[in-house]
């Protein structure tokens, strides 16, 4: 298992806050089958705004530690981009990226997705980014719409979802939303998001309910498959499965078999 999406490096975002307790938590994902994590700060003008040294000296403080302490985990740098206008120079200067890939996570108003987001997204792709759309169910406009999650993917944007949403842990609305993206094929990636505050059983629970609605082969091209495709910097599908959804059986009525 690959989990693209995590706050695990100490006092550089709202994620871990001590190293120890980042050990800790690194230890739990081993012990369940994780082999490789995205580090992915927050990264957001005003808040979370750090230079690229600043975030690299934080990671290897972590690296080494973990190496200390014999986990075997691979350790990817990332961030998760707080979408504005010019981002843009940030992630080209600062090289936001996920690992040595194209791929960029990235997140925007969760109380609606404000209406300069694509104005602001498109200049990612035309730079050749892949972006990647963070927690998409946890958006009120996708609340309302989890359509629009489709939208996304034609305009070729990628969907992340959180285990904790398959689980219900951001109430009823974003679980209801979260299966409709993954049942229909709308999501690429499912990713802890984790802030080394609960739990990480979460993720494996959640790959596990994948297995049992849908199949293990959807559950591991979301935790593993697609993961390990942006580690490699190869080109994940934008389009990859379609349901068919059993057509209502109409049985036709006694006259109509007699006569029709
Ligand atoms: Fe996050």
């Amino acid at each position: 298992m690959i989990d693209i999406h995590s706050h695990l490096i100490p006092n550089i975002d709202d994620g871990s806050q001590d190293i120890s307790h980042s050990i800790a938590q690194l230890k739990l994902m081993e012990a369940g089958g994780v082999n490789g994590l995205f580090l992915t700060s927050h990264y957001f003008r005003g808040h979370y705004h750090y230079s690229r040294e600043e975030y690299d000296k934080r990671k290897n403080t972590l690296v080494e530690a973990a190496k200390a302490a014999g986990i075997g985990i691979k350790l990817h740098s990332g961030f998760e981009i707080f979408v504005q206008p010019g981002i843009v120079e940030d992630i080209k200067e600062k090289n936001l990226t996920m690992g040595d890939s194209k791929y960029i996570l990235v997140e925007s108003e969760l109380n609606g997705l404000p209406s300069d987001f694509y104005a602001n997204v498109f200049p990612l792709l035309r730079a050749g980014y892949r972006p990647i759309l963070a927690h998409a169910e946890r958006y009120v406009s996708m609340m309302k719409k989890p359509n629009r999650a489709r939208e996304m993917n034609d305009k070729n944007i990628y969907v992340q979802t959180n285990a904790g949403s398959l689980l219900g842990l951001y109430g009823e609305k974003v679980r209801q939303t979260a299966w409709i993206m993954i049942e229909n094929g709308w999501s690429h990636f499912l990713a802890s998001d984790d802030h080394v505050r609960g739990d990480y059983q979460v993720m494996f629970d959640a790959h596990q309910l994948i297995c049992e609605r849908i199949d293990k082969h959807t559950a591991d091209l979301l935790c593993h498959d697609f993961p390990g495709m942006i580690a490699n910097g190869e080109n994940v599908p934008y389009t990859y499965v379609h349901v068919h959804r059993p057509r209502k059986h109409h049985r036709r009525s006694f006259f109509r078999r007699l006569f029709g």
